[in-house]
């Protein structure tokens, strides 16, 4: 049975995180596995381990250090929450919308979030970064949609609308930062499935046939409760294995956070480039 968010824990949670520091964040940034170093980059940051904030999703998995680094990137205020929590870690689907419910609380408007994804779209290599255009939301359509329960008006409607998850607007600025940098931005649809299990290739020729371009375990929850509560989203995927639609090749956890450290530069440099157009 799924917990609901109560308001009430949303705003303890936000005290809570508002007694650590005195930033003001407009800008909310998940960081998913191996692409936590961005995080150093950010200037007088306030850093916030998750084991200071009773009640906050503490991320069992490698790669996932689990801190919010509050603080100045390009001159922004942001709060990075540096590792994440997943559906597959056990936690009901509504709490892994805390942390952004956190962020809208402090007064966010825009959420950048990452993640690490097996390619679908045969094209792409590991290595690749991919702008997402757009999710399907497989787990939602099992039910498993983070605004399940009472609906928190407070933030948003009971119906919210989804036919544009991620930004038109944050999709231009990204690109052109992305031209003048040289950095190749791959654009597709994102999936996120349950895990822990990787896919198997019956799986991923079916994801291929329903339109997916790149597979993970992450994202798509954040996005909808960003959505919900009026925050603007740009998701980015680091492609960290490619497609293994014959089963002719492993996938391991190993990979995709030495996938990381290949994408870290070209992400920091991306978002960096992002923060400084806002
Ligand atoms: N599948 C699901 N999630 C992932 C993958 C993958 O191949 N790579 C990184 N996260």
């Amino acid at each position: 049975m799924d917990e609901f968010l109560s308001l009430e824990k949303i705003n303890e949670m936000t005290a809570a995180v508002r007694a650590k520091t005195s930033y003001t964040p407009k800008i909310g940034m998940i960081l998913g596995s191996g692409l936590g170093p961005l995080a150093d980059t950010i200037e007088n940051p306030d850093v916030v381990p998750y084991g200071e904030l009773p009640g906050w999703p503490i991320s069992t998995v490698e790669g996932h250090s689990g801190e919010l680094v509050i603080g100045k990137l390009e001159g922004q205020d942001v709060l990075v929450m540096r590792g994440r929590t997943h559906f597959y870690e056990g936690y009901p689907m509504p709490l892994l919308g805390l942390p952004v419910r956190v962020m809208q609380s402090l007064g966010a408007k825009i959420l950048i979030v990452t993640n690490a994804a097996g390619a679908v779209d045969p094209d792409f290599e590991p290595g690749d970064l991919m702008m997402l255009t757009d999710h399907l939301n497989l787990l939602g359509m099992a039910g498993h949609n983070p605004l399940r329960g009472p609906n928190l008006a407070e933030f948003g409607p009971r119906f919210p609308d989804m036919s544009q998850v991620y930004d038109r607007e944050l999709h231009d600025v990204a690109r052109k930062v992305a031209a003048e940098n040289e950095i190749t931005l791959r654009e597709g649809v994102y999936v996120c499935l349950a895990g822990p299990s990787f896919e198997t290739p019956a799986d991923l020729r079916f994801l291929r046939t329903v339109g997916v371009d790149a597979v993970g375990m992450s994202t798509v929850p954040e996005a909808i409760v960003a959505r919900h509560g009026g925050m603007r989203v740009l998701g980015v995927s680091g492609i960290s294995n490619k497609a293994n639609l014959d089963g002719n090749t492993l996938t391991t956890h190993e990979e995709v956070l030495e996938a990381g450290q290949v994408l870290v530069p070209k992400l920091t440099n991306l978002v960096r480039g992002v923060l400084r157009s806002l």
